[in-house]
């Protein structure tokens, strides 16, 4: 029997990240031993009432509002959140869902993720999906508690690519370049998913328009997508940030990786939040590389997806 394998997620949702959640959700249909056990909330995609709104709507709908929600931060180590309505919608999510009835639980995301993660030592893997800010102010109040997680995989970075909120930064490291940077550069390991490979994995939307599946979270998941697309003409690709990230922390086998040592531009304006490479042995484990066709074959699993 394989063992239990946890996981935290922690998010700013988000469309993609919403996707990432179901993900999640669903994935003891095709390996029973994994388990969604918490999410923890950050502002980013959008403030973080909505964020975290969206996250206890999304569990109610599969069902699930008994998984715990706490919640981070609003506000980025400086400065302010940018939000990303354009992208994500006013209230972040394509597909309006009903009010959720639960709530977020008393605990911060901090005072959440250090117990479970000090609780259960290497048995939580942490998937970053938002702005760092919540996994720097952990840190800071709890210095050993995320090298107690089994693993940690963060979304983010664009590493000697273009970015995609400024030439040089993704969105994740812009909105908070200090904590990306203290979080990145703390000699932790982790996993990168970076936009290099999150552009690699995409949907477009002819083949979204004759998508259909045999599951209510399946049929979420269409309409979210469905919905993103008729929101803008122009929209040709959905890209896979956070299902990506998560994906790969589940089945690592997904992506080729390099260890790098990896530091975000905290100073230079013009580069806010632009991911350096310092070194080419490190403990960041950058992917540079993904199967696409693995990544498909495993959403059309886990959400029960055929062609119309
Ligand atoms: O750059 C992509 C990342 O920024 C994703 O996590 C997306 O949800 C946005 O937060
Ligand atoms: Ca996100």
């Amino acid at each position: 029997m394989n063992e239990s394998i946890k996981v935290i997620i922690d998010t700013d949702p988000g469309v993609d990240d919403a996707i990432a959640i179901l993900m999640a959700l669903v994935w003891p249909r095709i390996a029973p031993n994994i388990e969604l056990v918490g999410i923890t909330t950050v502002g980013g995609n959008v403030a973080l009432a909505r964020a975290t709104r969206n996250a206890l709507a999304l569990l109610e709908y599969a069902g699930r509002q008994d998984l715990p929600v706490a919640q981070g931060a609003s506000r980025p180590l400086s400065g302010r959140y940018g939000y990303s309505h354009k992208f994500h919608g006013q209230t972040g999510l394509s597909r309006r869902l009903p009010r959720p009835t639960s709530r977020a639980i008393n605990a911060s995301a901090v005072e959440y993720l250090a117990h479970q993660l000090q609780r259960q030592p290497g048995q939580c893997h942490l998937i970053a999906l938002g702005p760092l800010t919540n996994l720097s102010q952990l840190m800071a109040a709890h210095p050993h508690a995320l090298s107690q997680s089994a693993s940690i995989v963060v979304m983010g970075g664009a590493v000697e690519v273009p970015g995609n909120v400024t030439p040089h930064a993704e969105f994740n490291f812009y909105s908070d370049p200090v904590a990306a940077n203290e979080v990145i550069s703390s000699g932790i390991p982790l996993t990168l998913v970076d936009l290099s490979v999150c552009r690699q994995v995409f949907i477009g939307r002819d083949e979204v328009e004759n998508l259909k599946s045999a599951s209510p979270v399946g049929r979420l998941v269409v309409q979210i997508l469905l919905n993103w697309f008729r929101k803008d003409p122009n929209r040709q690709l959905f890209e896979f940030y956070d299902p990506l990230a998560l994906a790969v922390a589940l089945r690592p086998g997904l992506i080729a990786r390099r260890q790098l040592e990896v530091v975000v531009e905290t100073s230079d304006l013009a580069r806010l939040g632009r991911s350096k490479v310092v070194s080419n042995e490190g403990p960041v484990a950058v992917a540079n590389d993904v199967d696409g066709e693995a990544f498909a074959v495993l959403l059309y699993d886990l959400f029960e997806l055929t062609r119309r």
